[in-house]
């Protein structure tokens, strides 16, 4: 048996095998909030994928916070809807598989990216020219340390609500530039939020514990970090002067969080906003997509090793397209991490995972091809799905919105 195939205790609780679908926003859910058709028709697929553990999408836990008009929303109008879609997914996977996943829900502050009405109304942490550069007039409101101290308070609610949906965990985001993760690299704000390591942590932390206060043991508190971000000094979080990684403040927030209670990172990089080929490899970026796996995969690894008590998920690992499973297998067996993530592979090919168990292989036919399409569907305003593989659903909606 491969690694990969094989359990893993986490929390307490045990994850069938160490395949993670990653979050992969839709942008297809109600205006309220809730999941609509098509969230229902992604995750009914997911759930026949067979993978330990879902980590369900980028899901706003204020309205001013979300990414578009369709993100997943969290509150008392919308809870039972996610209920209702958790149930159907359990009872699919258990239909299909024998046994239902793991299902973790991501919790987000969208805050530089927020657009609640369609149009940009930026929350930020600090104003940076890197990031605004041509889009100088947007509305940039820099968040004050009073809307920053309502915010543990908003995570901790959401994660009540969370838990009578029914999902198993929350992850508290801190990644790919949305607020909480920008106040990682908030050097240069004055007061409490920004400066010292200490006080850029502070709504992170604060975050993590009040989830951990509301939900205590009955759900799984984890978290999506960004390792580094990627951007050249002094903007960006994980790099030295020289413009190298470096990782000593993201090893020191693994040890806190650790501290905290916290068993399970999943560990990310980059920005898909600025730099998508860190984050996502892929095939027209300005870098060949395997220099850009290896840099997650080293920095995961490094990472792993500096805190190797805390459970890893990998990310990044769709690139390789038909080998990809065997790649990730081959990044657990070296201990670079102990779960493999997919996000754009689940888009094209929910059942690759079931195929490769049953069959040995994965079909060139189906796999992802790191095309971006998914992306520039998000980029676009529209519903996000794969556009090559799932055609009769997604094309029609690249053909209006993309390629007019
Ligand atoms: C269309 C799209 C939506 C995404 N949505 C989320 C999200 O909601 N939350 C998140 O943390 N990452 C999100 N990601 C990033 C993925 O989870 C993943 O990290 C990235 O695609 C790289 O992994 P891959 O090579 O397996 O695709 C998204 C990526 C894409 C392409």
């Amino acid at each position: 048996m491969k690694l990969i195939d094989t359990p893993l205790t986490v929390g307490g609780r045990t994850l069938r095998n160490r395949v993670v679908f990653q979050p992969m926003e839709g942008c297809d859910g109600t205006r309220e909030g809730a999941p609509d058709e098509l969230t229902e028709r992604r995750y009914l697929r997911f759930a026949e994928g067979g993978a330990g553990l879902i980590w369900f999408e980028a899901t706003a836990v204020v309205s001013e916070g979300r990414a578009n008009p369709r993100q997943m929303y969290l509150h008392e109008g919308t809870v039972g809807a996610f209920r209702a879609l958790l149930d159907q997914v359990r009872e699919k996977a258990v239909g299909t598989c024998g046994f239902a996943p793991l299902i973790v829900a991501q919790l987000t502050h969208s805050g530089r990216f927020s657009k609640p009405d369609g149009v940009p109304a930026p929350l930020v942490a600090y104003r940076n020219p890197l990031w605004e550069k041509g889009k100088e007039e947007q509305p940039y409101v820099v968040v004050n340390d009073e809307y920053c101290a309502s915010l543990p308070e908003k995570f901790a609610r959401a994660a009540l609500l969370a838990e009578e949906a029914g999902f198993d965990g929350v992850d508290v985001k801190c990644c790919h530039g949305y607020l909480v993760n920008e106040f990682l690299s908030a050097k240069e704000r004055p007061g409490k939020y920004g400066g010292s390591l200490e006080n850029r942590t502070r709504l992170y932390f604060d975050c993590i514990d009040a989830a951990k206060e509301a939900v205590g043991d009955r759900l799984l508190v984890t978290t999506r970090l960004n390792g580094c971000d990627g951007f050249p000094y002094p903007y960006g979080f994980g790099v030295n002067e020289a413009n190298e990684i470096d990782l000593a403040e993201t090893k020191i927030i693994l040890n806190e969080l650790k501290n905290r209670g916290i068993e399970l990172v999943d560990l990310t990089i980059g920005n898909p906003y600025l730099i998508p080929h860190v984050n996502r490899p892929w095939k027209f970026g300005p870098e060949d997509g395997s220099v850009s796996m290896k840099r997650i995969h080293d920095v995961t690894k490094e990472l792993k090793a500096a805190a190797p008590e805390l459970k890893f998920v990998m990310s990044g690992l769709t690139y390789p397209g038909a080998s990809a499973l065997d790649e990730a297998n081959d990044a657990l067996e070296a201990g670079a991490a102990d779960l493999a993530g997919f996000g754009r592979m689940t888009f094209a090919y929910p059942a690759f995972y079931r195929d490769w168990r049953e069959t040995g292989g994965l079909s060139p036919k189906k796999v992802c091809l790191a095309c971006g399409k998914c992306s520039e569907l998000m980029r676009a305003g529209t519903v996000a799905g794969c556009p090559v593989r799932d055609s009769e659903v997604y094309l029609p909606y690249y053909k209006e919105y993309v390629n007019r």
